[in-house]
């Protein structure tokens, strides 16, 4: 049975326009006017509404093994919430820590979201330890269509790689055209300031900022863009969150070094007072990077705009209260994370749309067409033309609301947006075609989503 979506207006990066589409097999086969409507076809009317292409999450945890616990989602819950805020593809971060080999990790994660999630997927695939059989694993896990590695900088003897796993990371990445997302945190400096700070008392979750500090953020990012330079390869600094980080990102674009940015919601809506807010309040906003001294907003808002960054993640990655509570006596044992896949995309409709900072263009594109273009993922993902994935959002920009823990979807006993008010939502949801989503509430099939197998997108650096 086709589906025909009516009296809404188009927006794409370079277009908007009213026009009706019609969809049949899970693809977009007609957009036009006066469409006819075969026996059968479901009908949604639209008027007065956005039509937006599905929206893609470039960064999320869900199954994730972190600092002594469990992130608390599964791949139902956060897809049942990421669909009812408007994002129907998320990239999960497969993270085997550096005990395990990557493609046990691999097949871990994708057992883990089979069969569970209500929206499609893919893995950005963590490289936690570079040795003797890392590159056999990584070249299969790229020809099953993961064509997308992570490194992270930070998070030492865990998730970390030193600078000879990570040359040989992007050396790979370069040759198989796989693009290398990176956590940029100088280790070192995290572990010793950390140490240091602890021994002079500094326990609560106020000194987790300070024992991250901008330059040590600014290093990595630094670093990493350095090693891009030198192996060619591509690289995708995630959750950005500070002006000096930037700068050391935006000198490198500009020295041609093939480097993307993407900026988390988190560090756009909250700062560095909210973690210092005393106790469990506190605790809540620890995430790493850590929130920022609110200077920095504007600065990301800016490269936001100019697309300089490039793509709005979430960095979901949700600890409940008593999970946080583990680092009640030293901020170091806090585990890091902040929820936002649910609200990511009335956010930034409200604070970044309506308050000035980004026109509609730019919102889908930094939301959804761009991480799609960046992740292999485009045309299927992230626009709205004829042989798309019929992932749509139909948003209705004059709901009001506020966001509140009692009412998300997410598994998790609190929100990092509490009290926030948002200025529209998404209407209708659909996923390849079918309704997922009605004015709030999951209507669909769980387990619709499907792993996305890509082919990898960037060139080797030696052609
Ligand atoms: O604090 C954070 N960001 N937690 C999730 C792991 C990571 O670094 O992305
Ligand atoms: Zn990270
Ligand atoms: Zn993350």
């Amino acid at each position: 049975m086709g589906l025909l979506i009516r009296g809404g207006e188009i927006v794409t990066p370079d277009s908007r326009y009213k026009a009706e589409i019609y969809v049949e097999d899970q693809t977009v086969t007609t957009i036009g006017t006066g469409l006819p409507v075969p026996p059968g076809t479901e009908i949604i009317d639209a008027t007065g509404k956005w039509i937006f292409p599905g929206f893609i999450d470039p960064h999320v945890h869900i199954y994730l093994p972190f600092m002594a616990t469990f992130a608390k989602d599964t791949h139902e819950t956060a897809s049942v919430a990421a669909l009812i805020g408007g994002t129907t593809t998320f990239i999960e971060m497969c993270c085997p820590s550096r005990s395990e080999d990557a493609l046990g990790g691999y097949h871990l994660w994708k057992e883990k979201a089979e069969g569970k999630s209500a929206c499609d997927y893919a893995f950005h695939m963590t490289v936690s330890r570079f040795d003797q059989n890392t590159e056999t694993q990584l070249r299969e896990i790229v020809r099953d269509g993961t064509t997308s590695f992570k490194i992270f900088l930070s998070y030492k003897n865990f998730f970390g790689v030193d600078d000879g796993e990570m040359y040989q990371t992007l050396t790979l990445a370069n040759e198989l055209g796989v693009v290398v997302a990176a956590h940029c945190e100088n280790a070192e400096l995290v572990s010793r300031l950390q140490q240091a700070l602890l021994a002079e008392g500094k326990t609560g979750p106020e000194w987790h900022e300070p024992s991250r500090p901008e330059s040590v953020e600014a290093e990595g990012t630094a670093r990493f863009a350095t090693f891009l330079e030198n192996t060619g390869a591509a690289g995708y600094v995630v959750h950005l969150s500070c002006l000096p980080a930037l700068k050391a990102a935006v000198d490198a674009k500009a020295r041609g070094v093939r480097l993307s940015i993407e900026v988390v919601l988190p560090h756009l809506l909250l700062e560095k007072t909210f973690a210092e807010r005393p106790g469990l309040a506190g605790m809540q906003y620890v995430m790493s990077p850590p929130l920022r001294h609110k200077r920095n907003q504007q600065a990301l808002w800016n490269a936001l705009t100019s697309g300089l960054i490039d793509a709005v993640g979430t960095d979901h990655c949700p600890f409940d209260n008593e999970q946080k509570l583990l680092g009640k006596d030293a901020f170091t044992q806090i585990p890091n994370g902040i929820p936002g896949i649910e609200e990511r995309v009335s956010l930034m409709y409200t604070y970044g749309v309506n308050r000035g900072h980004m026109d509609l263009h730019r919102f889908v594109d930094a939301l959804s067409t761009r991480p799609a273009k960046l992740f292999g993922l485009f045309p299927r993902k992230g626009t709205i033309a004829v042989g798309s994935d019929a992932d749509l959002v139909i948003f209705d920009s004059t709901y009001r609301g506020v966001i509140s823990g009692r009412s998300q979807h997410i598994n998790c006993d609190y929100s990092g947006f509490e009290g926030f008010a948002v200025e529209g939502r998404p209407s209708v949801v659909t996923v390849r075609g079918k309704v997922q989503v009605r004015d709030g509430s999951f209507v669909g099939e769980r387990g619709r989503g499907r792993l996305l197998r890509r082919e990898p997108i960037v060139n080797s650096g030696s052609d």
